[in-house]
């Protein structure tokens, strides 16, 4: 049976870190209510000059020299990403240019702070039905500029960044499970809602959340979503080396790792440094745990996100 195998993982970080106390000298706010609500100490903002492909680049070519592949056996490119350099041409198709690998199908996939789990899902299918077998999968963003800086309840919150995993078809067990949900009748509490529509800018372009209800949505589908991710492999939380979670609020992470009986210690967390970068913050977080020895071959890994749609979803892997 041929299964997809991660072999390779990469990230960027841009060079300018953005603390909360920065904040709190422009906005009301302060560090001490940001790190009790939500964990957040720190965030990356790209450069003026840096583009989305750009932190996706840096963070695919850390992941292929980690893999130890020919850039030029790449034959599926897929980036989750909700803010791309351009409307069109997908911000996958730039990567690929920029990689000098042309040729391959790349695409850009749209699940908001889920991107990467369904990225890398459809990455998984596209491998073990035969249709690719070394994928490049990236989640990258450049949240800070859809932000209203004004807006206390959510420029606090949000991060920029790249992770990037290379995705191998394997007789070695690799991906074994994946969940993926939505439900469009929650898109109004978490959107970005505008539109460009004869050269004008229709709507707000600023992310808007109902925090609360946000909140209150992702503790369940979260715990929801890895118990069937589990049960569908006849597994239990006994058999989960690490939890890889979305990064958005420390109290979700912990609200999850408590329905799996995980402690703290076998969750990894980039957030206090790094904020939520949305489609990013899973494969920046399993990038740091490989590098730094957490991860190991042969671990049990549950990686789970949500965001805006709502969109969710979980894969289980071993690494
Ligand atoms: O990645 C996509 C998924 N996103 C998420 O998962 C985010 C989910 N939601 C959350 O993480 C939390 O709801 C927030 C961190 C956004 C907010 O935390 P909360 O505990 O739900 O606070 P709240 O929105 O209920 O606000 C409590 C108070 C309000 O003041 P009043 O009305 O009680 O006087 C807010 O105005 O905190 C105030 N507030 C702030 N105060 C200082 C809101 N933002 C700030 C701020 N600094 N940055």
């Amino acid at each position: 049976m041929t299964y997809a195998r991660i072999v390779g993982t990469g990230s960027y970080l841009p060079e300018k870190v953005l603390s909360n106390a920065e904040i709190a000298e422009r906005i009301d706010t302060s560090d001490e209510w940001i790190v009790a609500r939500t964990g957040i100490r720190a965030r990356h903002i790209a450069a003026e000059q840096e583009k989305t492909s750009d932190l996706a680049l840096a963070a695919s070519q850390r992941a292929i020299a980690a893999a130890g592949i020919d850039k030029a056996d790449i034959d599926l490119i897929i980036v989750a990403t909700s803010t791309p350099d351009m409307i069109f041409p997908s911000a996958a198709c730039i990567l690929q240019d920029k990689l000098g690998v042309p040729g391959c199908p790349a695409f850009d996939v749209q699940a908001v702070c889920a991107g990467f789990i369904y990225a890398l899902s459809t990455a998984n299918a596209y491998i073990r039905s035969g249709m690719a077998r070394t994928a490049l999968v990236v989640g990258a963003e450049i949240f800070s500029r859809i932000l209203d800086w004004n807006d206390r309840s959510t420029c606090v919150l949000f991060g920029d960044g790249a992770g990037a995993v290379i995705l191998q078809a394997s007789e070695q067990p690799g991906i074994l499970g994946v969940t993926l949900q939505a439900d469009g009748r929650y898109q109004s509490i978490l959107n970005v809602p505008a539109q460009v529509a004869s050269g004008e800018i229709v709507g707000t372009p600023f992310l808007h959340m109902d925090g609360g209800a946000v909140f209150k949505f992702a503790v369940k589908a979260l715990a929801d979503c890895a118990s069937k991710t589990l049960a569908a492999q006849g597994m239990s939380h006994a058999d989960l080396d690490w939890l890889v979670p979305h990064q958005a609020n420390v109290r979700i992470i912990e609200s999850t790792a408590k329905h799996l009986h995980l402690s703290m210690d076998k969750v990894v967390l980039t957030l206090p440094q790094q904020g939520n970068t949305s489609a990013a913050s899973i494969p920046l977080a399993l990038d740091a745990a490989v590098r730094d020895g957490r991860i190991q071959p042969g671990h049990t890994v549950m990686l789970e996100g949500i965001g805006g749609g709502f969109a969710w979803g979980a894969v289980l892997l071993t690494m």
